[in-house]
């Protein structure tokens, strides 16, 4: 939808982009400039930088391409499409929302579907408390030990088996085909009509922090293909982003979240007493979910499975959890192979002690690097030392890295200081691993953010288009002469066609005019490829000559200019100027 400008206007004076930013990043400030470590891609030293003194404050990552101003920022970070990063700004600011005249039509899919959702919900629920065909589901649940009262909580449900029983019902209360295949409740068959995706199957509906049950997980009872068939992603849901149990987990008091493999796990912890479990959907965690755990609790308890696969699950969580500010710890389960099995087995007051005793981190780590080793022998304790030297040298505070080696040091009688020195070692060699890493990481994903195949098929089209793009968002006033020359079909590459119209559209419309307030026609990562535009365009000196150059260039359809690919923008424009046409 359209929001008045002067809405959006007063909405970005009430969100200044530092402070909305510093929720979610550590902003040192430099000059005029903000830096940080850009939240959208794992870096060590910071390439994000944020221009808050510049009459459209805005960021922009030289690592990944990322930016944009404050709107495209919260659109990313939370992924919210544009409408709700606006609602959640003028949430932020008390600000009330402009009536949204043109009723929203991605809004009103939004809500067809919670509500299809909740209506589906209710049917698994009732159909597995009160119907005959729940009875399997039933005596499923009962085997797994899950109560009345737990089965209520959580809503489980039976989803019966049969091909369009849910569909049947669902249509008798006025959904369509097409919105519950929208949904995913249903599948389309190929031969056109439609079929239930959930069949015999215990369901589990994922709720989101708002109460809106936003997809369901089904899990198989007599086992067969896929033990979980989980909601693909809809407008309303995205797995990477949602924790299971997180409406209940966030209500809880503790500084402490515990994050469990899957859905049975969470139920039967929370079920032992523990209201702060959650558990990923389907997926590996993501940065994302890192990053709202640690917005709720100061602490994470990894309790995946004691395999080997949920041990290395731990691992890569222990990562982005520490990335994302939050401490992680590891509980050592033994006895049992999943948490459901462990309190089960030895109850709810052993394993508040594991929750208790689990191992922060480090020594998570540390332990296993002695599994397998007998560290009563020389080539068992050197095999230790080597595998802990890069633990070590994970270690980012300089004195807890000495406690642990000072610990290793006292275990295997190996001097102190032998060992630092070695660490040391490896510091100096990763950083500079780390530094060419950057680098090469900077180059690929800038590539790859900007590598709509257009721009590699007409490298000097897409240059000349977007310096037409640059002049025009520093000299709004010449848009006519601009438009005159050279019209949005005579572009070449789609991306910048589209910039281009919706550019001469926004500054023939309004008063107030911006480029990086295209961001309603945009997505979020086009929304990073504008903005470099708009920063090249501080650089790169374009005045009326060198944009006719590039209309000449383009109109002209002159080919064989050589390779220009990797010229800089400053370059390309000396480069053009000097054609002689
Ligand atoms: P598990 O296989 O460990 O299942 O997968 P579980 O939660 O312990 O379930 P039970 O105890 O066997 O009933 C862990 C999680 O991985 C996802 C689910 O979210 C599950 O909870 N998963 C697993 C899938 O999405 N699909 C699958 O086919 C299997
Ligand atoms: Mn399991």
């Amino acid at each position: 939808m359209a929001f008045p400008e002067r809405f959006i206007y007063e909405l970005k004076l009430n969100n200044p982009i530092d402070s909305v930013m510093s929720g979610y990043v550590s902003l040192i400030r430099r000059g005029r400039n903000g830096v940080c470590l850009c939240p959208f891609h794992s870096e060590k030293s910071p390439s994000c930088t944020v221009y808050i003194d510049d009459p459209n404050p805005h960021f922009y990552c030289f690592g990944c391409g990322a930016g944009g101003d404050v709107i495209t920022f919260i659109m990313k970070i939370e992924n919210y499409d544009y409408v709700e990063a606006i609602r959640f700004l003028a949430d932020k600011a008390g600000m009330s929302m402009p009536e949204d005249a043109e009723g929203d039509r991605t809004a009103q899919i939004k809500s067809r579907i919670l509500e299809m959702n909740r209506v589906a919900a209710r049917y698994f629920f009732d159909t597995l408390a009160h119907s005959p065909d729940g009875e399997k589901g039933r005596r499923y649940f009962a085997e797994r030990q899950l109560s009345p009262a737990t089965i209520k909580k959580y809503g489980l449900g039976y989803a019966p088996d049969d091909w369009h029983r849910l569909s049947n019902y669902m249509r008798s209360k006025g959904y369509s085909e097409d919105e519950l295949v929208t949904a995913n409740l249903c599948g389309r068959s190929k031969k056109g009509g439609i079929y239930d995706w959930f069949r015999d199957r215990v369901m589990f509906p994922i709720i989101d922090l708002r109460g809106n049950v936003i997809a369901f997980g089904g899990r198989i009872i007599d086992g067969g293909d896929r033990k979980y068939l989980n909601t693909s992603d809809t407008p309303v849901f995205k797995k990477s982003s949602n924790l299971f149990s997180m409406n209940f987990a966030k209500k809880s008091d503790e500084d402490r979240l515990i994050l469990a493999e899957g859905y049975m796990d969470v139920i039967s912890i929370n079920q032992a007493g523990f209201e702060n479990v959650v558990a990923t959907l389907g997926t590996a965690f993501t940065q994302e979910q890192a990053r709202l755990m640690a917005r709720y609790a100061g602490e994470v308890v990894i309790a995946y499975d004691s395999d080997e696969a949920g041990q290395k699950a731990a691992h890569k969580a222990i990562d982005l959890l520490s990335n994302a500010g939050a401490r992680p710890k590891v509980i050592h389960m033994e006895g049992a192979k999943d948490p459901d099995e462990y309190i089960k087995k030895f109850g709810a007051s052993r394993f508040k002690l594991l929750l208790d005793k689990a191992n922060g981190a480090i020594d998570f780590e540390l332990k296993k690097c002695r599994e397998g080793l007998d560290i009563g022998t020389d080539e068992g304790r050197i095999e230790y030392l080597k595998r802990c030297l890069n633990v070590f040298a994970d270690i980012s505070s300089s004195i807890e890295r000495e406690v642990y080696i000072g610990r290793v040091a006292d275990e295997t009688g190996v001097g102190k200081d032998v060992i630092l020195r070695q660490v040391n070692g490896i510091l100096k060699k990763r950083q500079r691993q780390e530094e060419d890493r950057e680098w090469t990481e900077i180059r690929t994903d800038r590539d790859k953010m900007r590598s709509s195949p257009d721009e590699y098929a007409h490298p000097k089209e897409y240059k000349a288009e977007r310096g037409i793009i640059a002049y025009l968002a520093a000299n709004p006033e010449e848009s006519e002469y601009v438009q005159s020359r050279i019209s949005p079909e005579q572009f070449t590459t789609d991306f910048n066609k589209k910039v281009y119209a919706k550019l001469l559209e926004k500054i023939k419309n309004s008063s107030f005019y911006d480029i990086l307030s295209l961001q309603s026609e945009f997505t979020a990562d086009e929304m990073g490829k504008i903005t470099e535009i708009a920063i090249n365009s501080k650089d790169v000196n374009i005045d009326r000559t060198a944009v006719d150059n590039f209309i000449n260039f383009l109109l002209s359809e002159a080919d064989n200019l050589g390779e220009v690919k990797d010229l800089t923008d400053e370059d390309f424009v000396k480069y053009i100027q000097g054609l002689k046409k």
